[in-house]
């Protein structure tokens, strides 16, 4: 059994390949040890016949609550339970890629636009907040479920093209694809928590689809010509994260918002107590929001500095 720590600040994660330990869940991964030991991978060569056999995929039958589906490339879901014998039933993320948000981190760092590819990213986003101000309004758990949908592209695209870029340099990244990467998923674990509070009305459903087309091109060509810029505007972007979350939460504490139970998904992805509210959730995006602010006014700096990216160590897992 190896067990790794992973220190960040206050944040502290536990990553094991045999067995989590997050937010006092234990959790043992049954599949995981097939996937290495080849277990489930030399099944896969088995003949057909030998593995229905296995299965009990016999004319009488059998008992089908006995029966297991075994696929012909063996390849098994892992079981994952947590410490209370309960099934962990996300697929989507792991414990061991669950945190403990550092909301302990400075929500009023502002990057000062000096350059004119600073002012102009810095105006593109506030000119961007105006129509988004008109639309939502305060209805804030909907704004926060839309703006996701656009928060988690960049990430994704400036992974991709630096993924590409790897490819065709034949040189390393310097952990920046991992680190984009994980921007992206981050976010996209945010826009999975607000769907469950604010459900998405058809037309906004059309709004994000359009916006999508326009914003994943735009940001694409953006970081082409210039990561500088794309990386700083995102910075920005998500400064008007944290005031809109900040707004949201003064919201909730006047009581115009009704501080409902947090979903079950922001409970385990956040490692939250089992009674924590939508306060709660609130406060820990705000924080993952503040790290890629950071993360991306850091990336931008490095290019002012007339170095690559992967010349500097990303941040992978500051968030
Ligand atoms: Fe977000
Ligand atoms: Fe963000």
């Amino acid at each position: 059994m190896t067990m790794m720590m992973m220190s960040r600040g206050g944040t502290k994660r536990v990553a094991n390949t045999a067995v989590s330990v997050a937010k006092g869940l234990s959790c043992e991964v049954g599949g995981l040890k097939a996937f290495y030991g080849g277990g489930v991978r030399s099944e896969s060569t088995m003949a057909l016949s030998e593995k229905e056999k296995k299965v009990g995929l016999s004319s009488d039958g059998g008992n089908k609550e006995q029966k297991e589906i075994v696929s012909y490339w063996g390849v098994e879901p892992s079981k994952i339970t947590k410490l209370d014998g309960t099934e962990w039933k996300w697929n989507c993320f792991r414990p061991w890629e669950t945190y403990k948000a550092d909301v302990s981190i400075d929500l009023k760092k502002h990057h000062p636009p000096t350059t004119f590819l600073d002012k102009m990213a810095f105006w593109t986003v506030k000119t961007l907040r105006y129509p988004t101000d008109v639309f939502f309004q305060r209805q804030y758990g909907c704004r926060a479920m839309m703006l996701e949908t656009v928060a988690a592209v960049p990430g994704m695209v400036g992974g991709m093209l630096l993924h590409f870029k790897s490819l065709r340099r034949f040189e390393q990244s310097g952990g920046w694809i991992k680190a984009l990467l994980e921007e992206a998923e981050n976010e996209r674990m945010h826009l999975m928590t607000f769907m469950e509070v604010a459900k998405p009305k058809w037309y906004e459903r059309a709004l994000v689809i359009t916006v999508q087309g326009v914003f994943f091109n735009a940001y694409f060509l953006g970081y082409m010509i210039s990561p500088k810029f794309a990386h700083r505007m995102v910075g920005y972007l998500e400064e008007e994260a944290i005031h809109s979350y900040t707004e949201f939460l003064k919201e909730l504490d006047k009581g115009n918002i009704q501080n409902v139970p947090a979903p079950a998904i922001a409970i385990d992805y956040w490692q939250l107590p089992p009674d924590a509210t939508l306060r709660d959730v609130v406060m820990v995006v705000r924080a993952d929001e503040a790290h890629h602010r950071d993360v991306n006014h850091f990336a931008s700096d490095i290019h002012y500095q007339g170095r690559e990216l992967r010349e500097t160590a990303a941040p992978i897992g500051y968030h």
